[in-house]
């Protein structure tokens, strides 16, 4: 019984020192950036991966495959790398502030050499967007309405499409173009907006 309950007791200790080590490494960054650095699922990637494989081989949407996409937000980086994966003739730009997240993510690129991504560190709202096609997102509300300003603000000459996974704007703001629910059990949502 006595060692039933040190068993515990360890495996309980082990626990709590994985979390704490989750939280100041990943987390404790939040308080800043005010949003979490949880990645979408691994079937959520594939997913809004496949929708933009889609999108930019749609030669109506004229974007073309050679393609500038943006994960703004890229945390640890799958979302991007997945992109980058299925999108071998598209330049991709993974923007994350959060340090041990980025630092991750450049390993990942570093380790899976992937020579169409780029992992910045950088705050996202000090960027030129401009230049891009695509721009993906897993950003919370209050981020969608600083961004939609900003790409108000500073207008692109083409037109841009903007996927976010999960968050919406406010219907008051605008409302998405296109809504799809990926996945048939685990349904998630991911909201097209087309810019301007
Ligand atoms: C929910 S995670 C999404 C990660 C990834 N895009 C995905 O879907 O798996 C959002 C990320 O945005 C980052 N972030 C928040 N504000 C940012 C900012 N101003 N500039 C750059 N990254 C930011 C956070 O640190 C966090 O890692």
């Amino acid at each position: 019984m006595d060692m039933v309950l040190l068993s515990l007791a360890i495996i309980l200790m082990v626990i709590t020192a994985l979390l704490i080590i989750y939280f100041i490494f990943f987390e404790i960054y939040a308080v800043r950036t005010q949003s979490s650095t949880v990645s979408s699922s691994i079937l959520v990637q594939r997913q809004i991966a496949h929708r933009v494989k889609a999108l930019i081989q749609n030669h109506s949407q004229g974007i073309g495959t050679a393609a500038k996409i943006a994960d703004l937000g890229a945390g640890t980086g799958g979302l991007a790398i997945t992109v980058a994966q299925l999108c071998p003739q598209a330049q991709i730009l993974a923007v994350e502030l959060s340090p041990f997240p980025y630092f991750i993510g450049r390993c990942r690129i570093f380790l899976q050499r992937l020579k169409n991504i780029i992992f910045r560190r950088a705050d996202l709202y000090t960027l030129d967007l401009r230049d891009l096609d695509v721009i993906i997102s897993y950003l919370p509300q209050n981020h969608m309405i600083r961004l939609v300003e900003k790409l108000n603000r500073e207008p692109a000459s083409k037109p841009q499409t903007w996927i976010s996974h999960y968050f919406f704007l406010p219907e008051s703001v605008r409302e998405a173009d296109e809504v799809i629910t990926l996945g048939r059990w685990y349904q998630r949502n991911i909201y097209i907006y087309r810019l301007p």
